[in-house]
């Protein structure tokens, strides 16, 4: 195993990090309306990235407690800050709880310390991947309760990063909610649960499927710079989304790592390219990766992921046992113990926040740190063994010092189009 050893998680681990999320979301229910340690018992929430996730989330927020508001925003645009803000103006259930004076609205790429600088309570981490790291660690030394979307980095100095802050976080107390989401879906956590009591037997194999169309771009305009067209257009660039099998398909591998005891596989390969998307305006990452994941019991895990248009969707988790399979997001279990979650259903991006606010309140905190780093570096594997064609061992993928920053920094001003990766030729960065 690689000097990571945070990674090493038994079954049992999962199990006590399941009960300890509900019994925290029992305790935080009863003790919700307890006094904020400040004195004052409002929660100020700043939002850092402010998209179409990061207003969802503000959303979410100001809906997960009575005493909450929203007091700062930072966003390297100041039009998509602008908008985030009009648009929850517009909804009646929150627009009560903005409270965002016009020196807390941020701009910039040190616009997330500012907000961070403002007095707030909680931040929500919602730019894109590729800033997480740096924006993680700063929000934590700062003492803040933390939402974070996934994935929490693009590269593994990225993740070596995000481990440290996690620890961090837990020494202070902080709670730190991941954004994956699935792992607060009631029928999805049940089917989990009954995954891990063997009501499918042992675990064969897994099938990861995140076969899907193509996503949203942005023409360029005349006055914008390399680096103002690849931000906007921020999906297309490896270096600020990780490539679509990390900033998406992300989900369906974190539920794999799920499954698998939060324990990561030990090596990986894969093929992958471009073929449908293949215009500049897609920036220089792959419409497709196909990747076989070993884990160090044989168990293999089979994950597709594809953007590409007019082909056959399925996005689902199949995971193959000894007496039985589990189809996840379709919360089914056929086999021996054939069964269909018919429990309530929930809205997982609520629960997610109704869960943060809930561990800050009772001082119980949250920490998802441990499969939110696993599953975003399982991720990164399959790219590293996408684009190099190569057999790739986790020690090798966790060790890497590949680190995707431009080397000019941050600047508004021209930056080299990265280039198409070839396997066979690219190689690992050791
Ligand atoms: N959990 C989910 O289901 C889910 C769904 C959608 C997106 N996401 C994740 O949420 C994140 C944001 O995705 P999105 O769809 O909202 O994208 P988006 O483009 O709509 O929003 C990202 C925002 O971050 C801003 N930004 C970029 N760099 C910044 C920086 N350095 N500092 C401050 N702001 C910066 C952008 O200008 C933009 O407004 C991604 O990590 C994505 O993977 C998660």
């Amino acid at each position: 195993m690689s000097d990571h050893s945070p990674f090493v998680a038994s079954r049992r681990d999962f199990l006590r990090t399941s009960t300890a999320v509900a019994g925290t979301s029992l305790a935080g229910l009863t003790l919700a309306r307890s006094v904020h340690a400040a004195g004052d018992d409002t929660l100020k929430v700043g939002l850092i990235g402010c998209g179409g996730r990061g207003t969802g989330a503000a959303k979410q927020a100001l809906n997960a407690d009575d005493n909450v508001k929203l007091t700062a925003m930072g966003d390297v645009f100041r039009d998509h800050l602008d908008s985030s803000l009009a648009n929850l103006e517009k909804q009646d259930d929150v627009a009560g709880k903005l409270d965002v004076a016009e020196d807390h609205k941020f701009t910039g790429f040190d616009a997330y310390q500012q907000v961070l600088d403002s007095d707030v309570d909680v931040v929500i981490l919602t730019t894109p991947p590729h800033f997480r790291p740096a924006h993680l660690k700063a929000a934590i030394d700062a003492g803040k309760h933390v939402f974070c979307e996934k994935p929490v980095a693009v590269d593994a100095t990225g993740v070596r990063s995000v481990i440290e802050t996690c620890k961090a976080a837990k020494e202070k107390n902080l709670s730190l909610v991941s954004g994956l989401c699935w792992r607060y879906d009631n029928g999805v956590r049940e089917t989990m649960q009954r995954v891990a009591d063997g009501e499918i037997g042992d675990i064969v194999a897994i099938q990861e499927n995140y076969l899907a169309g193509g996503l949203w771009k942005h023409a360029r305009r005349p006055e914008w710079s390399d680096m103002e067209y690849q931000l906007r257009n921020w999906l297309y660039y490896t270096w600020l989304s990780g490539d679509h099998n990390v900033e998406q398909h992300v989900h369906s591998l974190d539920k794999a790592v799920w499954a698998m005891g939060d324990t990561p596989p030990v090596r990986a390969v894969g093929l992958g390219g471009r073929q449908a998307r293949v215009e500049p305006i897609f920036g220089h990452i792959f419409d497709h990766h196909a990747v076989v994941y070993e884990w160090p019991n044989g168990v293999k895990m089979f994950a597709y992921c594809r953007q590409q248009d007019g082909c056959t969707t399925d996005v689902d988790d199949y995971i193959l046992g000894t007496k039985g399979r589990a189809t996840v997001l379709k919360n089914r279990i056929e086999g021996e113990k054939s069964w269909k979650y018919r429990g309530e259903k929930n809205n997982m991006y609520q629960t997610e926040h109704d869960e943060l606010f809930a561990s800050i309140r009772s001082g119980n905190p949250i920490n998802n740190g441990h499969y939110m780093t696993v599953s975003t570096m399982v991720a990164i594997l399959g790219r590293m063994a996408t684009y190099t064609g190569k057999s790739i061992t986790w020690d090798e993928a966790i060790n890497s010092s590949e680190d995707l920053t431009p080397a000019a920094g941050y600047e508004w001003g021209p930056l080299e189009m990265p280039l198409v990766a070839v396997p066979g030729q690219t190689q690992l960065v050791v």
